[in-house]
């Protein structure tokens, strides 16, 4: 099954594009357990989502990755910019909304307990993903090698640079993070792929062929048979 690409002409028209499927989903199954992302790309559609009046009090959230070590209540944890960023602004019950646990003393148990915790919660609905610029997926980034279950991973240098804009100094930056792996996010039901902007042209052109490479971790959702890029014309046309 081929992906899906739906190209939109700006950040906004994706914001609300992708919002709407989110939306329709928990209209249609207001129990739907929703896998979430972090970052600046999928901001503008949880405003929308914020501000669409939807009933979020049974829905369940399992989001995508986590900085270790961290605090959730650091500012740059991402427990931190979901509570702000969504979970404050709907009517979820917070305890129905899950992230890696970056300050767990013991990350490989814990990343263990979140692939089991996906499982009981009966799998993943609709899962939003954002890319980086090279082609990362979560923190599932480039490499001879791909884990396939959550697991804790090194930051490479590049996604270091990339996030030390958050952080006071780029030594602030957590070395490691615990991410949902490959087959962990491929076991979603449905993918939306967001991408936005320039920066990320040459991460979209390698989802056009049919070329599967750890190289560009993205690749690996062409495997998946239900996945819908939503992208703008900046990142489409480069
Ligand atoms: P961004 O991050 O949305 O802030 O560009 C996406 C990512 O690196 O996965």
């Amino acid at each position: 099954m081929k992906m899906k690409f739906d190209i939109c002409k700006n950040y906004d028209e994706m914001s609300k594009h992708a919002a709407k499927i989110f939306a329709d989903l928990i209209k249609e199954k207001p129990n739907a357990v929703l896998g979430l992302a972090t970052g600046s790309t999928p901001e503008g559609m949880y405003d929308e989502l914020s501000g669409a009046e939807l009933d979020f009090s049974s829905i369940k959230t399992v989001n995508l990755d986590e900085y270790y070590p961290i605090s959730p209540y650091n500012e740059n944890s991402y427990r931190y910019f979901m509570n702000k960023h969504l979970f404050s602004r709907v009517n979820v019950k917070i305890e129905n909304t899950y992230v890696p646990n970056g300050s767990a003393a013991d990350p490989e148990k814990e990343c263990k307990e979140y692939d089991e915790l996906i499982e009981k919660l009966g799998g993943i609905d609709l899962q939003v993903l954002g890319i980086g610029p090279n082609g990362h997926i979560g923190f599932n980034e480039p490499g001879s090698e791909l884990f396939s279950n959550t697991h804790v991973t090194a930051l490479t240098e590049s996604t270091i640079a990339a996030n030390s804009r958050f952080f006071d100094n780029i030594s602030d930056v957590p070395t490691k993070a615990l991410t949902m792996g490959m087959s962990s996010i491929l076991s979603a039901k449905k993918i939306v792929l967001l991408i936005s902007g320039k920066v990320k042209h040459n991460a979209l052109k390698a989802l056009l062929n049919d070329k599967i490479t750890p190289n560009v971790p993205a690749t690996f959702l062409k495997l998946h048979r239900d996945v819908t890029v939503i992208c703008d014309t900046d990142a489409y046309n480069g």
